[in-house]
Order: structure tokens, then sequence, then C-alpha cells
């Protein structure tokens, strides 16, 4: 019967959709010879290797290996049918594939793992071993299939990707520290420039130059206390030692003058404001510019009556008006040409009061809330 023959299963009791031979009640699971044959030649004929290690023996031997395990590992037949697979890690018994492959033995389960082999010549090779139970009809375990793939060549290139990327990781890191490194020089020579500068400005009338250094440094803590984040304080603190940076074209008879300034001494003494914005402006560098808007604007006032421009309230810049305050605490609490220290807790009194006349309100407060709390930065 040709039709049956076609669709004659390869188990005696295979369900197959076409009809099997009328009469075949059989519960046999017993592969027929023909699929004895079919089995026997895939398994010869595969390219990954095959092996059969049997559970009734002692130490699990292998009983079966198919050609490609042996062109795999370089052994014949006769070298491994009746040893443990373990031959072929080479005493490398601690990887951290054999933890899982034990625990699937124990527990009667399949698993899949990586394990480094080695071939009978020495030669190490990655294993990608598949492994599962069979059962006889009562549900023990008799054997164990071994399904193994040669994967050296995947596995040495995501290894060497793995260097790679770690090699230019390193690198990136190793770059981007030295890039930090040399801003952070340039930054400080920039700044310490800056120091200078407001040096050669101020050595003609205060020769310690300390006035910029602490209008700076208070200045920078006003902001804090404003809110501001830290290096934006800091940029003021450093654009703020700058501001009387003008001063560096007034004439001596003016500048040294210890008595009082006529109208005309005035208007030369106050064009320092705008003399310093000339000497700043135009910079490309956020810290100057900020020095430029400082040299500007720290002698105006709240209330409109300040100079060069008569600006009033929120028209005047928030680092001049912040500034302002500094620097007027700074020079009432040191000794001048033409007047003695104040002491600090009459500056402090003075400060409040030109809150919204002479000073922001809002700078004053920050200020009377940092003076609460700390000392003014060196009002010795
Ligand atoms: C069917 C089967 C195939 C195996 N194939 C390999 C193999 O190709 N390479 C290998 O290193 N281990 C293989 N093993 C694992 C070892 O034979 C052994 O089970 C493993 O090293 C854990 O046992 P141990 O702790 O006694 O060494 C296989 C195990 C079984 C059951």
């Amino acid at each position: 019967m040709p039709g049956v023959h076609a669709t004659m299963p390869l188990f005696r009791n295979d369900t197959v959709a076409a009809p099997v031979a009328v009469g075949d009640t059989t519960t046999d699971q017993r592969p027929t010879t023909e699929a004895l044959r079919l089995h026997a030649r895939a398994s010869e004929a595969a390219t990954a290797g095959i092996t059969v290690s049997d559970c009734r023996l002692p130490d699990l031997p292998l009983v079966y290996a198919n050609p490609a395990f042996l062109r795999m590992t370089g052994y014949t037949l006769g070298e491994v049918v009746g040893r443990n697979c373990r031959f072929l890690q080479g005493g490398d018994t601690a990887q951290p594939g054999l933890a899982t492959l034990r625990a699937a033995l124990r527990a009667g389960q399949d698993c899949a793992v990586l394990l480094r082999n080695h071939r009978k010549d020495g030669t190490p090779f990655w294993n990608e071993l598949t492994m599962a139970p069979v059962r006889d009809e009562a549900g023990v375990l008799t054997h164990y299939i071994g399904i193994q793939t040669e994967v050296t060549a995947r596995v040495e290139a995501e290894a060497a990707l793995h260097r790679a990327n770690a090699e230019l990781e390193r690198r990136v890191a190793a770059r981007t520290a030295a890039l930090t490194a040399a801003n952070a020089a340039l930054v400080a020579a920039q700044y310490e420039t800056l120091d200078r500068l407001a040096r050669a400005a101020e050595a003609r009338d205060d020769d310690t130059g300390q006035h910029t250094v602490r209008v700076g440094a208070t200045s920078a803590l006003l902001a804090r206390e404003l809110g501001w984040p830290v290096a934006e304080a800091e940029r003021l603190g450093r654009a703020a030692v700058l501001h009387d940076v003008g001063k560096i074209g007034i004439p001596d008879g003016v500048l040294l003058k210890p008595g009082r300034l006529d109208a005309a001494e005035l208007a030369v003494m106050r064009a320092h404001t705008t003399a310093g914005a000339a000497i700043l402006a135009g910079s490309t560098q956020d810290v100057l510019r900020l020095a430029e808007e400082v040299a500007l604007t720290h002698h105006e006032r709240w209330d409109g009556g300040g100079y060069p421009r008569g600006l009033a309230g929120a028209a005047i810049s928030l680092a001049g008006r912040v500034v302002a305050v500094a620097d007027v605490f700074d020079a009432l609490t040191h000794a001048r040409p033409y007047k003695a220290a104040w002491p600090v807790a009459d500056a402090v009194a003075e400060i409040a009061r030109q809150t919204g006349r002479q000073f922001d309100p809002a700078v004053v407060a920050a200020f009377l809330a940092l003076h609460g709390r700390a000392p003014a930065p060196d009002a010795s």
C-alpha cells in the first residue's frame, strides 16, 4: 500500500495526520528500524558534536560520540568511549559554566553552558554545550545527550571587542582628565591675571591690594546667600575684584587727595566707572563681560541717585547691586586717608539703613542674614 507507506510513523505509536495501518493499536514506543537508521545518519552528518553519556554507569561515561565531536576534539572514538567528558577541561574545574552544569545534572534537567575545553593536541577551544536528559518508559533517567558546538571564533571576537571598548573608555577617560586639568590650569591663569590687573589698578591707593580681594570674597558670599549656583557666585567674586579697575587712569591729584573733592574732581573720580567698563569692554570671556557690568554699575543706587547713569531698581545689573553692598561695607570698615575705620556693627547698621535707598533690599537682606550667621570676611 504506497499511500500508507508514505505516512508510516518512525515510532510505532506516533500520531500523524494521515491514517496509519489499520488495526495498529500498539503502545510500543520503540523506534522502527528505519527511524534508527535515519537518526544514526543525522547524528553522523551533523556539524555539531553529539555525545551520549550513560547515567546508570559509574561517573557518567561516554557511550557514543559522533564524528563531528571527534573532529572537534581530535580524539578517536576508542579514546573517548568509557570516559567522563571532564577530560576536555584540562583541569580547569572552576569555570562558571560548570556550576550550572552540575546543578542541572543533580536535578536531572537540561542546560546550556559555555565551557573552555582542550583538544587532544592541547589547543584550547570554546565549547557551547547543550545537555538534555533521556528517561525510559518508567521515567527513570538513563542517559544524557550532549550537543557540542565550537564557538571559539565568536567568543574571541567578543573578547576582542570588549578589550577594544575598555581601551577606548580608558583613552577617553585619560583624555577627559587631561582636558579637565588643562582647562583648570587655564581658568586659574585667567583668574590670576584678573587679580594682578586689579592689583595694578589698586596699587596707587591701597598698596596691599586687599580691598579688591575682600570685595570679591564678600560679593561671592552674597551671591551664594541670594541662591546663585556655586560656579556663578565664584565668577562674580572673580569679576568683582576688577570693580575699580578704571581708577588706573585717575590722576594722583584726584585719587590721592586727602580732603574733599570739588565738583570737577568728583566728576573725574566718578569716571572710573565708565573708564573701567571701557577697559573691559568687548571681551568674549564671561567673567570679563561680568566685570565690565560690575565696573559700570557698582556706584548706581537703588533709588536712582547713583552714577554714572542714574539707573534705579532692577534696571541696575544685579551683579552691580551685589558688589555695591560689598564695596561700601569694605570701605566703611577700613581706614582711608580721609576717614577712620568704622566698627563692624556700625557699618552693618549703615548698610541696613540704606536698604531701598542706596541698596537693593534683597541684597541687604542677604547681607544681614550672612552677617547674622558668620562674621563678614576679614572685616577686622
Ligand atoms: C552528555 C554530556 C556531555 C558533556 N560534554 C562535555 C563537554 O563537551 N565538555 C566538558 O568540558 N564537559 C562536558 N560534560 C560535563 C562533564 O562530563 C562533567 O559532567 C562535568 O565536568 C561536571 O562534573 P564534575 O564536577 O564531576 O567534573 C558533559 C556531560 C554530559 C553528561
